[in-house]
């Protein structure tokens, strides 16, 4: 916490007073939007006021450009869009491109050769949120740049005259690395046991899968597999996003939130929208992940963020996941809980107690005996959440001479 006091304190000094947004009293400023549209989550804490219409005009594929969500992986000509990887190259080379640029162009060559609306793709890259056409354009325009492409002679992206755009590169569908990889993971060979683990942690996830937040401890002695067990459920989950975090052994009070922040540093890296999402809606945390900003984009932040309490951080994660999971279930693991740092654990407590529809599952293992035996902060709010049915719990038996033999 006072490495977040320290960098907020820096921007507190700043005289540039530009963020107005909800402060800690709950007071609201006006709105304002970034260079993409958002609206800074902290100037309106109203979702369903920021919620922009779908496309009337075309309603059954709206939902199919927001919601596929099948990694692109495609060439065309010289250049591969490596979705996954967050990654536009040129002959080999990464081409420098932004967070919203790219994430159109993939919501683009996903349907490539179709039309694609306005509305739609203004749903599909920024979340169904108020933005006008301009900021559209403008991302289209800074795809043109880094494309070479010419709008009135396009060979990628074709405008279709006040109706939206049509991507018309010849793509060809590049099998994605990691899901080659994930086919040769160790994880789905061998798992011995745990069938009633996995039904239980298949049930939890149907009802999130439906918007039921969803807390899930894993419990149980060291090695007995609770990190296997978590590994072996995620390997077969598709169409959902999966951030893990690992907690370690620390001393002292420990960095606050650092499996949270490894979660959202991956997850960042694999989606491209998360890193927009951040800056919209959880600012702090955006802060504290610097390699993803630009000195530039940091300075702004901070002076956009002058007054801002860490206090408020677990409410802009929360806001950030309700908005993340409008379009795609997540999965955030975190592991050897009996190790967080008090900050997480907080999280947990207010992330379980949160209302409204989610469709998020938090997954975290922890060494059940260390929580019970010491004085952990675990300990208490598990009993609480659990006295709540707020939480969830699968504790791991020992393998049986059965198990074993079989
Ligand atoms: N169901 C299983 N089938 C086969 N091997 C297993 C199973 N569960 C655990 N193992 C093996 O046991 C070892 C320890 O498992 P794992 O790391 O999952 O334990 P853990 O409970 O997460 O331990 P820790 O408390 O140290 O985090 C690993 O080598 C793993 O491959
Ligand atoms: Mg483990």
């Amino acid at each position: 916490m006072a490495l977040i006091m320290a960098m907020l304190s820096e921007s507190a000094a700043s005289t540039d007073q530009a963020y107005r947004g909800v402060d800690c009293a709950g007071r609201v400023g006006p709105l304002q939007t970034d260079r993409w549209g958002y609206e800074d989550a902290a100037m309106t804490d109203d979702k369903r006021g920021t919620r922009r219409p779908s496309d009337s005009s075309n309603p059954s594929k709206a939902s199919d450009v927001s919601e596929s969500s099948s990694p692109v992986h495609v060439r065309f000509d010289a250049f591969e869009l490596d979705e996954i990887n967050a990654r536009l190259m040129r002959d080999g080379q990464p081409l420098p491109v932004a967070p919203t640029p790219f994430a159109l162009l993939c919501a683009l060559a996903r349907q490539s050769g179709s039309l694609i609306t306005k509305g739609e793709l203004l749903d599909a890259v920024w979340g169904h949120r108020y933005v006008s056409d301009s900021v559209l354009k403008t991302a289209i325009s800074e795809l043109r740049t880094a494309l070479s492409d010419d709008a009135r002679h396009p060979r990628y992206i074709e405008t279709v005259s006040r109706r939206g755009y049509r991507f018309i590169g010849s793509a060809r569908a590049t099998p994605h690395a990691q899901s080659v990889a994930a086919e040769d993971t160790t994880i789905g060979r061998g798992l011995i046991g745990r069938a009633d683990a996995l039904s239980h942690l298949q049930n939890a996830w149907t009802l999130a899968t439906a918007g039921k937040r969803t807390i899930l401890w894993v419990a149980g002695d060291p090695g007995v597999g609770k990190t296997t067990l978590v590994d072996h459920f995620i390997a077969h989950l598709r169409d959902v996003s999966i951030g893990r975090g690992q907690c370690v052994e620390q001393y002292g009070d420990g960095e606050p939130y650092l499996p949270i922040l490894d979660a959202l540093g991956e997850l960042c890296r694999a989606d491209p929208t998360v890193c927009e999402l951040l800056r919209a809606v959880a600012p702090l945390w955006l802060l504290q992940l610097p390699w993803l900003t630009t000195a530039e984009e940091r300075e702004t932040l901070r002076r956009e963020l002058a007054g801002a309490r860490p206090d408020r951080m677990p409410r802009e994660l929360g806001e950030f996941f309700d908005r993340y999971t409008e379009q795609r279930p997540l999965v955030l693991v975190t592991e050897d809980l009996h190790w967080s740092d008090h900050a997480t654990i907080q999280l947990m407590d207010y992330i379980a107690r949160r209302r409204g529809r989610s469709r998020l599952m938090w997954l975290a293992t922890f060494r059940l005996a260390e929580v019970v035996a010491h004085d952990h902060p675990l300990k208490a709010v598990r009993n609480e959440l659990r006295l709540h049915r707020l939480s969830d719990e699968v504790v791991l038996d020992p393998f049986s001479v059965e198990e074993v033999a079989a």
